[in-house]
């Protein structure tokens, strides 16, 4: 249970470091990551990149045996689903909600407002603000209610805000107010009352000028009777930054507003070639965040983004680094992979 955690989160970092797989012989379900989280209150996920889904059966067994969440790491998103306008493509993000429910498994939808992915036509073409409020509405209305009833958590807004606690600068700031946000939830409600609804960002994980400004925006939007049930951390970290040192400060804060809190994205990339100190920082990063929601009360999921290097996104976007997930491109455990399992199994008993 999360609360023989309590007490022991600091601790917990050297003996995760040092223990590699777990000793003595757990059941076998305990070998998974799904099976660790048992007990715990929070679902373990990852994104998935669906091509891969369908392609590489190791990739897609470990899909299936090791998490209780999926996220579609692209395939929800406005530019894929809806390509040319008014022409949908559901496919592949339906064959991943056949495969959860296959494998019992949750899924979190992403996302449905956001400055990047868009199509061209939407961000080509010169509508106006009520054309463009019109079609944000068609879209949020459109892809909730296709999936209706399957998805458990909607990134609903990603990424509105910068560093700094200003609200960025897009597409929908510019030509609709920060009213879109609200709205965005209010659309995406009436399309799905139960799904849960969810803001979502990056460097948001700790205390500081960008989570300050997300505790404002929900308490606000809460106290208008705005439907938004959760906060998204991504956990996007990179072992030569360091790690946030007020994340369970953090996540307790919004534990006391009343919403769910969820880690979205977690990976912990490095310059390359991985050395010794740099795989052990990772795994410290991995679990750094996974005790932070193991210690709050509200934090319902802890979702990798990607769990193999062989598909992660990080080296097509930051030069020179990778090695970001829990597994190796041949699927092999890291110390990270170990690091989250060993927390999750300390923290149940
Ligand atoms: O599908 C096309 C393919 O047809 C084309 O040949 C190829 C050529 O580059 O591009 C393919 O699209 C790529 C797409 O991923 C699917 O692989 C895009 O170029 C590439 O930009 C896109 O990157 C995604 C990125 O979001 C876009 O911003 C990453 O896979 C995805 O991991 C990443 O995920 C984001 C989250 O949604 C939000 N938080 C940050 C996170 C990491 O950036």
């Amino acid at each position: 249970m999360r609360t023989a955690l309590t007490g022991l989160a600091f601790a917990l970092a050297a003996v995760t470091l040092a223990a590699g797989p777990a000793a003595g012989t757990p059941p076998p379900d305990d070998d998974t990551l799904r099976g660790a989280a048992r007990g715990t209150g929070i679902r373990i996920g990852t994104a998935v990149d669906t091509d891969a889904l369908a392609a590489d059966v190791p990739y897609r067994e470990a899909v299936a045996r090791e998490f209780d969440t999926v996220t579609p790491e692209n395939v929800m998103k406005w530019q894929l689903v809806e390509p040319q306008q008014g022409v949908f493509d559901w496919a592949a993000a339906d064959r991943l909600v056949d495969f959860a429910r296959a494998n019992g498994q949750a899924v979190r939808g992403h996302t449905l407002v956001w400055h990047s992915q868009n199509p061209s036509w939407l961000t080509e073409d010169a509508f106006t603000p009520a054309e463009l409020r019109e079609l944000l509405r068609q879209h949020i209305l459109a892809e909730v209610g296709h999936f209706k009833g399957r998805i458990w958590a909607w990134d609903v807004a990603n990424e509105v805000f910068n560093d700094d606690g200003t609200l960025r600068d897009t597409l929908w700031l510019r030509a609709l107010g920060p009213g879109y946000i609200a709205d965005a939830f209010r659309w995406a409600h009436q399309a799905d009352p139960k799904a849960a609804l969810f803001l979502n960002d990056y460097n948001n994980e700790g205390v500081n000028a960008k989570s300050d400004a997300y505790y404002a925006l929900i308490k606000q939007l809460r106290s208008a009777g705005v439907p938004v049930d959760g906060y998204g951390m991504q956990g996007h970290l990179g072992v030569q930054y360091g790690f946030p040192d007020t994340v369970v400060e953090n996540v307790r804060r919004f534990d006391a507003l009343g919403v769910q809190t969820a880690f979205t994205e977690v990976d912990v990339r490095m310059v390359l070639p991985p050395d010794v100190a740099k795989v052990r920082a990772q795994a410290e990063g991995f679990s750094t965040l996974l005790r932070a929601c193991l210690l709050a009360k509200h934090c319902v999921s802890y979702t990798v983004w990607g769990f193999t290097d062989r598909y992660s996104w990080v080296p097509g976007f930051f030069d020179g680094q990778g090695s970001a997930t829990p597994t190796d491109e041949n699927l092999q455990p890291k110390p990270a992979y170990y690091a989250l399992r060993d927390t999750l199994l300390i923290a149940r008993r």
